[in-house]
C-alpha cells in the first residue's frame, strides 16, 4: 500500500491514538484533529501517547474553519471522534448531538466539498445501536427482543423474556442485519454518524465503512472518566480500594474486544474495497459477564475480589450483546487475535502506573438524580 496523508479525528483519545501508533508505524503521514475534552484529557494537553511522528491540530469537528486545515492533503479519513458515555448522554444530550450528529454532518459538507481527494472515510460506529442483542427462543427461533419490561426490572428478573410466549431467551451472536434498536442518546448519535457517513458517502462517491466496535478495552482509555469503558471503570474504583460496581447481578455479558484488534480491522477496512459502503462488527464474539471482568481485574491488581452487587438497574441497559463476526472475517480477513486473559495483564501494567481519581460514585448520584438507576 502506497504512503496516505491520514486525518484521524478524535486522534487523541484511547483507540485514536492507538490507530495513529499503527498508521504511523506502516509509513503513512498521519494528522490528528481533536478537541482535547476535558473529561478525557485532564491536563488539555497533547498527551504524551500521541506518536511523537504525528501532527497534531486542535480543533472541534464542529469548527468548518478546523476541518478545512486538518483537511488539507489529505487522502483517508478516520472519523474517531465523539463524546462517549452512555449514561451522561441521557441528561446531556445537546452536548452528544452536537458533538457526534451535528460535528459529522459539518466534517461531511467539507468532505463533500473535496469528494475528488478522499479515497476513503472509515467511521467508529458502535454495537450500541443494536440495544439487545440477538436471541433464541426455544419455540421461536432467532428474535430481537426490545428492551425488558419496566415491570419486570422492578421485580429485578434480569433474563431477558421471549415477547410471543414468555420462554427465557438465550443470547446469539448479534449480526449487522439486527434491526437497530438505540437506547441511549448516546447510541443515537452513533447511530446518526454511521448513518450519515455511509449515505453521503455513497452519494458522492467517498468509499466509507462503519466499524461496529463492540466493548473495547486496552492501555490509555481515561481512568478517570466514570461514563465508559467499563474495564477502566472497575480498575480506577480497585485502584482506589473500592470495590467496582456492578448493577443488576452481573451476570450481564458484552463481547470485550482489545483495542489492538479494532487498529487491525481499521487497517484491514483500509487496504480492500470489499467492504465499503458496509457497516461491520468488530468484536471477538466471546461472550463475559461483567461479574467475571470484575474478578479478573481484582485478582490482577491483587484486590480483594469482593464486588458490590447494586441490586440497581440502569434505564436502558441491555442485559447481553455479542457479536456475530462472520462479516468481518469474510469481506475483511479479521480474525481477533487477544482474548481477555492476555489482554487483562498488559492493561494492568499499565493501570498500575496510573493515578485515577475514582469519579464513579459521583456519575452513580447523576444518573440517581435523573431518575436513571432505579
Ligand atoms: N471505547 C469503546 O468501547 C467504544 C465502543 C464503540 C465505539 N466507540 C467509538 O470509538 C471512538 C473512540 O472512542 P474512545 O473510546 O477512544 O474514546 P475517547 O474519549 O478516548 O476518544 C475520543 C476522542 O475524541 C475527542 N473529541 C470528542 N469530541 C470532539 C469534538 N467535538 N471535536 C474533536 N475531537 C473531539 C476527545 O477529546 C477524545 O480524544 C468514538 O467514536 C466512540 O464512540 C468506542
Ligand atoms: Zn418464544
Amino acid at each position: 500500500m502506497d504512503k496516505l496523508n491520514v486525518l484521524v479525528t478524535g486522534g487523541a483519545g484511547f483507540i485514536g491514538s492507538h490507530l495513529v501508533d499503527a498508521l504511523v508505524e506502516r509509513g503513512h503521514r498521519v494528522r490528528v484533529l481533536d478537541a482535547l475534552v476535558s473529561q478525557v484529557h485532564a491536563t488539555g494537553e497533547r498527551p504524551s501517547h500521541l506518536h511523537a511522528e504525528a501532527e497534531f491540530v486542535y480543533g472541534d469537528v464542529c469548527d468548518s474553519d478546523a476541518l478545512e486545515r486538518a483537511l488539507e492533503g489529505v487522502d483517508v479519513l478516520y472519523h474517531e471522534a465523539a463524546e462517549v458515555g452512555v449514561g451522561q448522554s441521557m441528561y446531556e444530550m445537546q452536548r452528544y448531538v452536537r458533538a457526534n450528529t451535528f460535528g459529522t454532518s459539518v466534517l461531511l459538507e467539507r468532505l463533500a466539498a473535496r469528494r475528488g481527494q478522499i479515497r476513503k472515510l472509515l467511521v467508529a460506529s458502535s454495537m450500541s445501536i443494536y440495544g439487545e442483542g440477538a436471541y433464541t427462543c426455544p419455540a421461536h427461533g432467532l428474535v430481537y427482543p426490545q428492551l425488558r419490561p419496566t415491570a419486570q426490572l422492578v421485580e429485578r428478573r434480569w433474563e431477558v423474556a421471549c415477547e410471543q410466549c414468555g420462554a427465557e431467551l438465550a443470547p446469539a451472536p448479534t449480526a449487522e442485519d439486527k434491526p437497530l434498536f438505540p437506547t441511549s442518546v448516546y447510541a443515537i448519535t452513533k447511530q446518526d454518524q454511521e448513518q450519515l457517513c455511509l449515505v453521503v458517502g455513497r452519494a458522492y462517491g467517498i468509499p466509507a465503512v462503519a466499524l461496529r466496535y463492540f466493548n473495547a478495552y486496552g492501555t490509555r482509555q481515561a481512568l478517570s472518566n466514570p461514563y465508559t469503558g467499563v474495564c477502566a471503570i472497575f480498575s480506577s474504583r480497585l485502584l482506589n480500594d473500592q470495590p467496582p460496581l456492578v448493577f443488576e447481578d452481573g451476570g450481564q455479558t458484552r463481547d470485550f474486544v482489545h483495542v489492538s484488534d479494532i487498529v487491525r480491522a481499521n487497517l484491514l477496512a483500509l487496504e480492500t474495497d470489499r467492504a465499503d459502503y458496509r457497516a461491520v462488527n468488530v468484536g471477538t464474539g466471546r461472550p463475559t459477564s461483567i461479574g467475571e471482568v470484575g474478578r479478573l481485574l481484582a485478582e490482577g491488581l491483587g484486590k480483594n475480589a469482593e464486588q458490590e452487587i447494586v441490586g440497581k438497574y440502569r434505564e436502558g441497559d441491555i442485559r447481553h450483546c455479542v457479536a456475530d463476526i462472520s462479516r468481518a472475517r469474510d469481506l475483511l480477513g479479521y480474525e481477533p487475535r487477544v482474548t481477555l486473559e492476555e489482554g487483562v495483564p498488559e492493561l494492568l501494567g499499565w493501570v498500575r502506573e496510573q493515578k485515577a481519581t475514582d469519579a464513579v460514585a459521583r456519575a452513580t448520584a447523576e444518573l440517581e438524580t435523573q431518575g436513571l438507576v432505579r
